[in-house]
């Protein structure tokens, strides 16, 4: 009897344990597991501008030149306009708010201050509202080169220039609502899409091809790899990307070119209408 209900006082504590003790005992970085959000973020003139140290603004004028230097000729048109028509500077950590006004005139996206990674169903809600979900604090000086972890060099200086591009911003807004709809194996086949064009997307322009995706663009290494013969290249192709593989922590070594970023709309859409994740109305 007494065995029993040790064992039944075990199985209550496991229950009542956060993800994040779950994760911290098996080894899993907590930061790395998704959580819910308790009621609506703050968006746009809410978000405050975080007490941020000199060690962070630091941080972030080094990891945003080191890109930059990287960038000319490998990054696309869209995404460096794009770093100008946001105002973002090496100086200080840009304010989540003024970037959202940014946002807002030239797309009508804005930015939702969230604490960490979210549950896709809150990440997709937020998109299918043209509100870019992002992080307010940057990795510390340790994790320079690398960090599984979101952080807000990757969410501001990764995706939010290319929130500024019409078709792109208006493609991100369709994405969040086809997400909202799918179930089974869906699900993955729109996580592969998302992986192979917001994270890691190439494009041609007539210079060559060029990279828009924020997974390539915030990190030193994807972004010298992606245009090298290391990589294959395959044309963009919804039916196709859907069913390919990928790592998450190693170099990729297959991407996808757009023609254009109509193309992306189309192709995206017409996708999703055939697997009914998106009718008329979304569009
Ligand atoms: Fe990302």
């Amino acid at each position: 009897m007494i065995e029993d209900k040790t064992a039944d006082q075990d199985a209550v504590q496991e229950a009542e344990k956060s993800a994040y003790e779950k994760a911290a005992e098996e080894g899993v970085d907590p930061r790395c597991i998704p959580q819910s959000l308790d009621g609506p973020p703050p968006v746009g003139d809410e978000i405050e501008y975080p007490d941020y140290t000199d060690q962070d603004h630091a941080n972030w004028k080094y990891l945003f030149e080191r890109q930059m230097k990287l960038l000319p000729g490998r990054a696309g048109d869209a995404f460096l306009k794009g770093v100008e028509k946001l105002g973002m500077t090496p100086e200080r950590l840009p304010a989540l708010a003024d970037v959202s006004s940014n946002l807002k005139r030239e797309t009508n996206w804005e930015v939702a201050r969230i604490p960490g990674l979210l549950h896709e169903k809150d990440f997709f809600n937020l998109l299918s509202n043209r509100q870019f979900p992002s992080t307010d604090y940057i990795r510390g000086e340790d994790e320079l080169d690398y960090t599984p972890a979101p952080d807000c060099f990757h969410d501001m200086f990764g995706h939010m220039p290319m929130l500024t591009q019409p078709e792109f911003a208006d493609f991100y807004n369709l994405f969040g609502k086809a997400a909202l709809h799918a179930e089974g194996a869906d699900r993955p086949r729109l996580e592969r899409l998302h992986w192979f064009t917001v994270e890691f997307g190439l494009i041609k322009q007539k210079e060559g091809l060029r990279i828009f995706g924020a997974g390539i663009l915030s990190s030193k290494e994807e972004v010298q790899h992606a245009l090298s013969d290391e990589v294959e290249k395959l044309p963009f192709d919804p039916a196709v990307i859907v069913e390919q593989d990928y790592t998450v922590y190693e170099l990729q070594d297959t991407l996808f070119v757009l023609e254009s970023f109509e193309q992306l709309v189309e192709g995206f859409t017409d996708w999703c209408m055939s697997r009914g994740l998106l009718s008329e109305n979304d569009v």
